[in-house]
C-alpha cells in the first residue's frame, strides 16, 4: 500500500507519499480500507520530531480516518467486512488501509459521507472525555474554550449548548468569531484585542467560567485560573502557547478549583475504547439527528497532505481539514 511517510523531521515538504507494506491486523484489530483521514494540530508536530508515535505503534501520521472494513483480526466479534466505519488512531490514518483496535472503532453516522465522519473520532472523543468525562461539564453551567474556530473549539461548543450551558469562546478576529456564533456560541472574545479574563468577568456578573478547555498551556495558565469560577475546572489539552507556566496556588485554593492535564493518544487501549463507547452512546445520536455536525473546513487529495498542514499552519481553516485517499 501507500501512506505518506516521514523520512527525516521537517516542514510540510518533509511529507513523502511512499509504497509501504501493508499492515496486518493482530489480535481484536480490523484492517480498514481508508476513504478519508483528517488533519490535526499533533501531526504537525509529529511530522517537525517533536511528538513521536507511542512505541509499536504507525509510524505514519493520522490520528483520525473513515473507511470499509476490508479483514478483520482474530478474536473480533460484532463487526464484518465491509461495515462503513470510521475511527480513533494512534497514527497510520494518512495511508492506504491501516490496523485498528475494535474499541476504537465507530459506525460511519447515517446522513454522513466518510469525509465528514473522517472529521470526527479525535474531537469528539477529545472533547467528551474531556468537558464531559473529565471535567463534568452540567447544563446551566458556562464553559469557555480557547480557540473556539479549531477543530476542537468547533465540537466543543456544539456539544456543551447541545447540553445546555453556555460557551464563551476565544479566536482570532472577527470572521473567527462570527463562525463560532453561528455554530452556538454566546460569548464570543477576540484574543488579539480583548482580555479574556475581563470580558468573561463581564459577561457572568463576576463569576467566571465552570469549566475552561484550553490549548495554550503555560501562556494561558494564570489568567485561566483566576477566569474560573469558585469550584471551577481548567482542563488543559494543548501546550501552543509553552509548557512552563507559574500558577497562583492561592487563587486555586480560595476558589477550591481544580487543574488537570490529559492526553488522549498515549491513554491505554481500554480507556479509549471506554471513551469510545461513551461518544457512541451521548454523541453518535446528536449527530445523527442534526444537533452536532462535523465542520469541515475544506477537502483535499492526501497527496496534498503538506498544503493541509500550511493551511493549519497558517491558521487558515475554521474547523477540520479533511484528507480524501
Ligand atoms: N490532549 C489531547 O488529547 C488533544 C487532542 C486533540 C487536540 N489537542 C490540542 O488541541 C488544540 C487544537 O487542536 P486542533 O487540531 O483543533 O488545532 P487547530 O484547528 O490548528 O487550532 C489551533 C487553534 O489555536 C488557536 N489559537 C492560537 N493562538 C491562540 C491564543 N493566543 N488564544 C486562543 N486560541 C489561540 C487558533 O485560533 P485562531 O485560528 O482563531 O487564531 C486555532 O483555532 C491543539 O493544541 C492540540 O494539540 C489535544
Amino acid at each position: 500500500m501507500h501512506a505518506m511517510t516521514i523520512p527525516e523531521p521537517g516542514g510540510p515538504e518533509a511529507l513523502r507519499w511512499a509504497e509501504v507494506p501493508d499492515p496486518v491486523p493482530g489480535e481484536g484489530e480490523v484492517l480498514v480500507e481508508v476513504a478519508a483521514t483528517a488533519v490535526n494540530r499533533a501531526d504537525l508536530l509529529q511530522r517537525q520530531g517533536f511528538y513521536e508515535p507511542p512505541p509499536g505503534s504507525s509510524r505514519y501520521p493520522g490520528l483520525e480516518c473513515a473507511g470499509r472494513i476490508a479483514a478483520l483480526g482474530p478474536g473480533v466479534a460484532g463487526w464484518a467486512v465491509g461495515d462503513e466505519v470510521c475511527a480513533l488512531l494512534v497514527g497510520g490514518g494518512y495511508a492506504e488501509r491501516v490496523a485498528v483496535p475494535v474499541g476504537q472503532l465507530l459506525p460511519v453516522p447515517k446522513g454522513l459521507t466518510a469525509e465528514q465522519a473522517a472529521a470526527l473520532p479525535e474531537v469528539v472523543c477529545t472533547v467528551w472525555s474531556n468537558v464531559f468525562l473529565t471535567a463534568r461539564l452540567r447544563p446551566g453551567e458556562t464553559v469557555l474554550v480557547h480557540g473556539g474556530a479549531s477543530g476542537i473549539g468547533t465540537m466543543a461548543i456544539q456539544l456543551a449548548k447541545a447540553v445546555g450551558a453556555r460557551v464563551a469562546v476565544t479566536a482570532g478576529g472577527p470572521e473567527k468569531l462570527a463562525r463560532c456564533a453561528e455554530l452556538g456560541a454566546d460569548v464570543l472574545i477576540d484574543y488579539r484585542e480583548q482580555d479574556f479574563v475581563e470580558v468573561l468577568g463581564e459577561a457572568t456578573g463576576g463569576a467566571g467560567a465552570d469549566v475552561i478547555l484550553d490549548i495554550m498551556g503555560a501562556k494561558y495558565l494564570s489568567r485561566n485560573v483566576d477566569a474560573l469560577a469558585v469550584n471551577g475546572r481548567l482542563v488543559i489539552i494543548g501546550l501552543q502557547g509553552g509548557v512552563q507556566g507559574e500558577l497562583n496556588l492561592n487563587t486555586l485554593l480560595r476558589k477550591r478549583a481544580a487543574v488537570i492535564a490529559t492526553n488522549l493518544r498515549g491513554r491505554p487501549l481500554a480507556e479509549k475504547a471506554a471513551i469510545v463507547a461513551a461518544v457512541r452512546e451521548h454523541v453518535w445520536p446528536l449527530v445523527e439527528s442534526g444537533v452536532v455536525r462535523p465542520v469541515v473546513d475544506r477537502v483535499l487529495p492526501l497527496a496534498e497532505a503538506a498544503e493541509a498542514h500550511r493551511v493549519l499552519e497558517a491558521g487558515a481553516q475554521v474547523g477540520k481539514v479533511v484528507l480524501k485517499v
